[in-house]
């Protein structure tokens, strides 16, 4: 029986997309490419591009960017009709993701709507939270640091609990945060050990240590955030 992919392609620098990603992709016969819905977001396709089978079918499903999950999982069960329909006529079909498929990925929303009988195989990709690490030369975490990943669209209230007992962190989907992003940073004293990466792995990526500026007026939904409290 032909197979479901979930395929992370890394932060975006192509020669960071594993070859068992290349490997799958260069003989595969669907593609489903997550677009939001004002079709901007073909990024994963753009990294992918040189690997994916040039005879593959491509089909775009649309995954709003919203935050409410009752409008995203109804994506996701639209994009597992699609998938199943493909694999069972023997169609090798996979879906492509920006970084590993188990971070924040609308993956997950279409898995979870698949049929127990359809065969899953997920490749991980490397997150952009370890490519922005590299790309600063710094570790997220050593000996018995706890690291917490935070998404920068959850309650104060939450990422406070979280910053209470952590001693690296991640702040992800920043864009649209700053305030919040900022004032958590003052608080909690973390200013001076934290950088912003924007677009990592892409030849304009852009790295700020002074986070007020590079915050302020910032447009790029590809921006992380470092930072770990003074020992
Ligand atoms: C929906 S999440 C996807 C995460 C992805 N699955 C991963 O493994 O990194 C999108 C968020 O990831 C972060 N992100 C993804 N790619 C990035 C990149 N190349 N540079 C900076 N941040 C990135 C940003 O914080 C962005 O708002």
């Amino acid at each position: 029986m032909a197979r479901f992919y979930g395929i992370g392609v890394g932060p975006g620098d192509p020669e960071l997309l594993t070859i068992k990603a290349a490997r799958i992709l260069e003989s595969i016969d669907v593609l489903l490419l997550p677009e939001s819905q004002k079709g901007n977001n073909n990024i994963a396709y753009e990294i992918a591009a040189e690997h994916i089978n040039p005879e593959a079918k491509l089909i775009s499903v649309e995954f709003p960017m919203v935050t409410d999950t009752e409008i995203i999982n109804k994506s996701g069960k639209l994009a597992a009709e699609v998938v199943e329909r493909y694999v069972r006529e023997g169609k090798n079909t996979a879906f492509i993701t920006l970084g590993d498929p188990s971070v924040y990925s609308t993956y997950n929303y279409i898995v979870k709507h698949l049929s127990a009988d359809i065969e899953i195989e997920t490749v991980p990709g490397i997150t952009s939270f370890c490519a922005a690490a590299a790309r600063v030369n710094r570790s997220l975490a050593e000996g018995d640091e706890i690291l917490s990943i935070i998404p920068a669209t959850s309650t104060k209230r939450l990422m406070e609990m979280a910053l209470d007992v952590t001693h690296s962190v991640v702040f992800m989907k920043v864009y649209n945060q700053k305030d919040k992003v900022l004032k958590l940073l003052e608080e909690y004293e973390m200013e001076d050990s934290s950088v912003l990466v924007k677009r990592c792995g892409f030849e304009d990526c852009s790295v700020h240590y002074d986070l007020k500026e590079a915050l302020s007026g910032d447009k790029q939904y590809l921006s992380i955030v470092l930072s770990r409290k003074e020992s």
